[in-house]
């Protein structure tokens, strides 16, 4: 699938970032969420990047979950020591190449690239204050998976080293670092910023727009031209197949790629057959997909599944062991619950192999996977909740 760009999104996203639209508040932190696998690693790697590079802008980029056993602030640290590596120009390429470490020049620059982040290295706005007088640019720093340091003391640790390098790089006029922070749940990138705790509190979530119309309408240009059989495919077919989906690109392709077997390509594409058959797969991945999520709460302990739900139902306000909450399981499960067999059950949640629930440090709980909601919702809404087996 060749990139489909967003443009005007990410022009408004740098817009933002810069200062330059009034009340948005990103001059703090752009803090953006969207479903898994609807597009927002690519949109921030290859639209919003750059376009913040195209504005004279550094950008940077680490996904925190891109190596699991890496701990959160050792993959922000690497990314900052081969930002160094990489603009500090000769002084850094001598000592890199030399295979030292330890980079310094009295009263000019001094960083040990194995420590950044650690006691007796720089800090994290210290290397970042550093690199910006050398490149002489702003730095948008951009943190994929943020919510993944919230489950480690020294992750959380790592976003106060950034929220407090942000304040101290803010400028008269606007900010030598912007931060761009997204993941894939709304409720756990909120743990960064809802609470005075928090380290990016009074900053806000937005929804990261999902791929439109167009997006469906490119795949349908793009299969136009390779298949010239398929010249009266409708647009509306392709569009409601994407919606089926939910607008999840890796989704559509394989959809696409079956109607494609299904209707005789190579040899003879049918336009007929290729859009019934895209818009039964695509209503069946939709199906699939809720069927799968039934399948693993029928499986629960009916205590699992009884917190599982308060949790769908709460979201950020879900308290595990209030007293509301202990009522609402003993209504469940016709008995009295006690707080013991309440953190069993979060822990079997957590530990499950789906991975339904998510856990901060600092003890608070959010379903791993926005898709659990809308499952949720689809059933309540179809009168079809609690699922039977
Ligand atoms: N704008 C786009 N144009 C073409 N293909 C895209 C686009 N956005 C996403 N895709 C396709 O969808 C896949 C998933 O995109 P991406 O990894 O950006 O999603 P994500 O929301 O970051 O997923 P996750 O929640 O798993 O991190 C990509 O590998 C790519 O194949
Ligand atoms: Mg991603």
């Amino acid at each position: 699938m060749t990139h489909h760009a967003r443009p005007a999104l990410a022009r408004q996203y740098a817009d933002a970032l810069q200062g330059k639209t009034p009340f948005s508040g990103a001059g703090d932190g752009l803090f953006v969420a969207g479903e898994r696998r609807t597009g927002k690693s690519r949109f921030l790697r290859f639209d919003l990047m750059p376009e913040l590079k195209r504005r004279g802008v550094l950008p940077l980029y680490a996904d925190l979950l891109h190596d699991k056993a890496k701990a959160p602030e050792d993959a922000l640290a690497e990314v900052l020591a081969q930002a160094v590596r990489d603009n500090l120009g000769g002084i850094a390429k001598f000592f890199t190449e030399a295979g030292v470490e330890k980079i310094s020049l009295p009263g000019i620059l001094a960083i040990d690239l194995k420590a950044i982040g650690k006691t007796g290295g720089l800090s994290l706005y210290q290397v970042l204050d550093v690199l910006q007088k050398q490149v002489k640019k702003p730095i948008a720093l951009v943190v994929d998976e943020a919510q993944h340091a919230l489950t480690s003391e020294s992750g959380d640790a790592a976003m106060w080293s950034l929220k407090s390098a942000r304040d101290q790089m803010k400028t008269a006029t606007g900010s030598n670092l912007m931060l761009v922070m997204s993941g894939s749940h709304s409720d756990k990138l909120s743990m960064l910023l809802n609470s005075k705790t928090a380290p990016f509190w009074g900053s806000v979530v937005q929804q990261l727009p999902t791929l439109g119309d167009d997006f469906a309408d490119a795949q349908l240009a793009e299969l136009r031209t390779a298949y010239p059989t398929l010249s009266a495919l409708r647009g509306s077919v392709a569009r409601n197949a994407f919606d089926h989906v939910g607008r999840r690109p890796p989704f559509f392709e394989i959809a696409i790629k079956e109607a494609l077997a299904a209707s005789g390509a190579p040899a003879h594409c049918d336009a007929a057959a290729f859009e019934k058959a895209l818009l039964e797969i695509t209503q069946q991945s939709a199906q699939r997909d809720r069927a799968g999520y039934t399948a693993v709460y029928l499986a629960l302990e009916s205590l699992e599944q009884a917190v599982l739900v308060r949790l769908i139902e709460q979201g950020p306000a879900f308290r595990p062991f209030d007293a509301p909450s202990l009522a609402f399981y003993g209504q469940q499960l016709s008995d009295k619950v006690g707080t013991g067999a309440v953190q069993k059950a979060l822990d079997a949640l957590r530990e499950h192999s789906e991975q339904l629930v998510w856990k901060s440090q600092r003890g608070h709980y959010a379903v791993y996977d926005q898709g659990l909601l809308a499952w949720h919702a689809f059933l309540v809404a179809n009168m079809a909740w609690p699922p039977k087996g």
